[in-house]
C-alpha cells in the first residue's frame, strides 16, 4: 500500500522515524512529507534513507511530477505524526501552503492525525475547534496519550507511541471506517490479560492470555471517543493505550473487585480477560521446598464468575443499564464443535454478546491476529473474519453500539 507519513514541527518528530520503519518493514511504500519546521528536528536524509523515497517540503520541487496533487491522489493512507497545533490549524482551514497541507487537500483515503503538543495547546479552544473541524471533514484525530511532555511537564498531549499509531493505521488499511466517533460520552470497562493465582511467594498458576485482544479493544474504543478503564491482568509487556485509564491487577479475585467497582456508572463491560476458574486453596507463606515434604497435588478452589456476577447485578437492578460482552476461548471435542459449546455458554452466562475464539495451536493466544464468531443474545451469529485484533475489536464495538442504553 502507498502510505504518506506527514511530519509536523514538534519535538516528537523523531518518533516518526520508528513509524516509517514499521511501515517499510511491513512492505508498504512510504513517502515522507515533513514540514519545514519538522526538518529543524530530524534531517531530510534520515527520512529519505528510512523510506527509500525522495523527501520535499514545498510544492515547487519536482514540478513536472505535480507532486502536490499526485501524492495525495495516489495514497492509500495518510498518517500525520506528530500533528502539531499549527499543522492541524492549517489543515482545518484548508490551507495548501506547503507540500503536506496540499497533499491533505488532495487525499481521498483515510487520514489519521496523531497529535502532540503541550496540554495547554491541546486544550485551547482554537485547537479543540480545529480538531472538531478535521473530524467533521472525515479525518481521524487520535486522542493523545498522557504523560511526560517536553521538559518537566506532564498531562494529555503526548504523542501516542509509534506502535499504537501503527496499530490504528493498520486497522484503517484493513477497514477504512473502523474508527468512527460513535462512542463519545460512553464509559466502557474492558478487562484484558490472564490472571495469576499464587501457590507460594514465587509460583503461580497462570494462562497463556497475552492481553493483546483486550488492549486492542480498549484502544479502538478510546479512539472511537469512549472513556475507557482497562482492568489489566498479566500481559506480555504491552504499552498502555493512549487516553485509557489502566488498573493493574494480578489475581481473579482482584480482577473481580476492580471490574465490579468500575462497572458502576459504566455503559458496558467487555470481559476479554482470561480469568482463572480455580485458584490453589492454600497459598504457602514460604517457598515450597524440594525434599521431604514435597507436595504431590494442588488442591483447587473455584473462583467466582465475574461475568455471571455482572449479569446477576443487572437482573437485580443494581446495574440495570449495563451492556455485557463475554469472551469464550473454546476448543471442540467429540461431544461438540466450538460453536456448540459457545452457544451453550452464551445461554448459561446471559450476556448480550459473546465473542468466540477457537483456540489451539497458533490460534488466539499471544498472536497478533484473530478471528471467530460473534453471538448475540437475540440469536444473531456473525463470523468475525481473520484480521488484526483491532479489526475484531472494531466489529465487536459496531455490534455493541446499538445495545447501549
Ligand atoms: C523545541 C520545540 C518543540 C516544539 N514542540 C511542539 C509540539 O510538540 N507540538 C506543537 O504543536 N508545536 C511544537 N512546537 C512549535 C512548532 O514548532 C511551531 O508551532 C511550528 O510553527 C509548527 O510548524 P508545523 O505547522 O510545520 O508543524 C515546538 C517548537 C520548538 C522550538
Amino acid at each position: 500500500m502507498r502510505i504518506v507519513v506527514g511530519v509536523g514541527g514538534g519535538i516528537a518528530a523523531y518518533k516518526a522515524c520508528s513509524l516509517v520503519r514499521k511501515f517499510t518493514e511491513t512492505g508498504h511504500d512510504v513517502r515522507v512529507i515533513p514540514t519545514e519546521s519538522a526538518l529543524q528536528f530530524v534531517g531530510k536524509a534520515t527520512f529519505e534513507a528510512l523510506s527509500g523515497n525522495r523527501v520535499d517540503t514545498g510544492v515547487f520541487a519536482d514540478v513536472p511530477e505535480v507532486p502536490h496533487v499526485r501524492i495525495g491522489q495516489a495514497a492509500d493512507l495518510v498518517v500525520i505524526a506528530p500533528a502539531t497545533a499549527d499543522l492541524m490549524a492549517r489543515s482545518a482551514m484548508g490551507r495548501a501552503d506547503d507540500l503536506l497541507t496540499a497533499t491533505l487537500l488532495t487525499a481521498r483515503c483515510p487520514v489519521l492525525f496523531a497529535p502532540a503538543m503541550h496540554t495547554e495547546m491541546w486544550e485551547h479552544p482554537a485547537t479543540v475547534a480545529n480538531v472538531a473541524t478535521l473530524r467533521s471533514h472525515g479525518a481521524i484525530v487520535m486522542e493523545p496519550a498522557s504523560g511526560r511532555l517536553t521538559g518537566a511537564d506532564t498531562g494529555p498531549g503526548r504523542l501516542p507511541e509509534p506502535e499504537e499509531i501503527f496499530a490504528l493505521a493498520s486497522l484503517l488499511l484493513e477497514r477504512a471506517d473502523a474508527v468512527p466517533r460513535d462512542l463519545e460520552g460512553r464509559r466502557l470497562v474492558v478487562s484484558a490479560g490472564g490472571t495469576r493465582e499464587p501457590l507460594d511467594p514465587v509460583r503461580f498458576l497462570g494462562n497463556r492470555s497475552s492481553g493483546k485482544q483486550g488492549y486492542a479493544m480498549a484502544r479502538v474504543a478510546a479512539q472511537r471517543g469512549a472513556q475507557v478503564t482497562l482492568i489489566a491482568g498479566n500481559t506480555v509487556g504491552l504499552e498502555p493505550p493512549a487516553a485509557v485509564e489502566v488498573v493493574q491487577v494480578t489475581t481473579a479475585e482482584q480482577m473481580g473487585i476492580a471490574v465490579d467497582k468500575h462497572a458502576v456508572g459504566a455503559d458496558a463491560v467487555i470481559m476479554a480477560a482470561a480469568v482463572a476458574d480455580f485458584r490453589p486453596t492454600n497459598v504457602a507463606a514460604a517457598k515450597i521446598k524440594k525434599g521431604a515434604a514435597e507436595p504431590d497435588s494442588i488442591k483447587l478452589t473455584k473462583n467466582r464468575d465475574i461475568l455471571a456476577g455482572l449479569v446477576q447485578a443487572r437482573k437485580d437492578g443494581r446495574l440495570p443499564d449495563l451492556a455485557i460482552v463475554g469472551f469464550a476461548a473454546e476448543t471442540g471435542d467429540e461431544q461438540g464443535d466450538v460453536l456448540t459449546y459457545a452457544r451453550a455458554k452464551l445461554e448459561r452466562k446471559g450476556c448480550d454478546l459473546l465473542v468466540v475464539n477457537a483456540v489451539g495451536e497458533g490460534k488466539a493466544f499471544e498472536v497478533d491476529n484473530n478471528d471467530g464468531w460473534l453471538l448475540g443474545a437475540d440469536g444473531t451469529e456473525q463470523a468475525l473474519d481473520h484480521g488484526s485484533k483491532a479489526l475484531l475489536a472494531s466489529r465487536v464495538l459496531d455490534a455493541l453500539g446499538p445495545l447501549l442504553r
